[in-house]
């Protein structure tokens, strides 16, 4: 029997994975396995009993991977299997910046009692006018599997795509559609783009890379979406840059206190991966990789 705890709720459809070999523990003491989303493990204690840790996600900067090396505890993660999730709230952060959407919902809420809409209609769509992503230039930092879906959905916007990622050569890079320039030089990103999102890891050598230096190089009110990591950016840098009006829009699934409530940042709540198809998708996946490491030893993602 192996006994496994959920440190957050993880998809029914995942769970029911497991065979009739597996409990469910109260408590992550005594736990073969755990199954985390989003939960911060840095100040956990692990006992001795636990072989595993399986992310339902793809970024793991809340597990301490030192610390699971150190006591041979694997990690795994689910590549991939939210991507399409991302993608879409991606693509809709573009138009979000792109079109006062947020803005006119707003006024119809405050307006709609007082009967003020149709009288003001006219006004409205003055105020609340905006631009199309068609024909503008999109820089893509990060070609996995986010990125490259982002970047190929763009395509079919009618956006012109600029990838760019050190570890992926053009040729590997087949996933992409044929039309995506495929830049080895991010300056050209900074330099060319309207709209430039970001799909890296957190690392040392990528934490706070869109700081004044890139910013300086960019448009004037260019449009940066960050749906990966909140550390990528420098938060002084992007709220100075925001404020002096150089980035027009900064739209980040990270609502740390330093951006909610920035002018022209739009802060959604870490949302990226919350469709049910995505929670499914990497329940499925996490519990996949610890079955099969658990009855056979094998290791994948980790
Ligand atoms: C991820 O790293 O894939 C996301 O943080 C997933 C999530 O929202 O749990």
């Amino acid at each position: 029997m192996y006994k496994y705890f959920c440190l957050n709720p993880i998809s029914p459809v995942g769970l029911e994975k497991f065979s009739d070999d597996y409990v469910p523990a109260g408590e992550m003491a005594g736990a073969d396995a755990v199954l985390v989303r989003s939960a911060g493990m840095h100040e956990l204690e692990f006992d001795k009993d636990l072989k595993a840790i399986a992310r339902a996600g793809a970024g793991v900067n809340n597990i301490p991977l030192d610390k699971c090396a150190e006591q041979g505890i694997v990690v795994f993660n689910t590549p991939g299997a939210n991507a399409n999730g991302v993608k879409e709230l991606v693509i809709a952060g573009m138009l979000l910046a792109s079109r006062d959407i947020l803005g006119g919902i707003n006024w119809v809420q405050e307006n709609e009692e007082d009967g003020n809409i149709a009288k003001d209609a006219e006004k409205a769509k003055k105020a609340f006018a905006g631009c199309e992503i068609q024909g503008k230039k999109l820089g893509v930092i990060g070609l996995g599997a986010i990125g490259v879906l982002v970047a190929n959905a763009a395509t079919h916007l009618g956006m012109e795509v600029y990838g760019y990622d050190p570890y992926v050569s053009v040729d590997s890079a087949w996933r992409l559609s044929r039309s995506i320039h495929h830049t080895k030089n991010v300056d050209e990103i900074y330099k060319e783009c309207d709209y430039i999102t970001i799909h890296v890891p957190a690392l040392e050598d990528t934490k706070g890379m869109i700081n004044k230096n890139a910013i300086s190089l960019m448009k004037e009110g260019v449009v940066i979406l960050n749906f990966a990591r909140d550390v990528l950016v420098n938060s002084e840098d992007i709220v100075d840059a925001l404020v002096g009006g150089k980035v027009g829009r900064y739209v980040t699934d990270f609502p740390t206190p330093e951006i909610a409530g920035v002018k022209h940042a739009i802060v959604i709540p870490h949302l990226g991966a919350s469709t049910a198809e995505s929670e499914d998708n990497c329940a499925k996946m996490a519990v996949e990789e610890l079955k099969d490491f658990l009855e056979n030893g094998n290791i994948r993602n980790s």
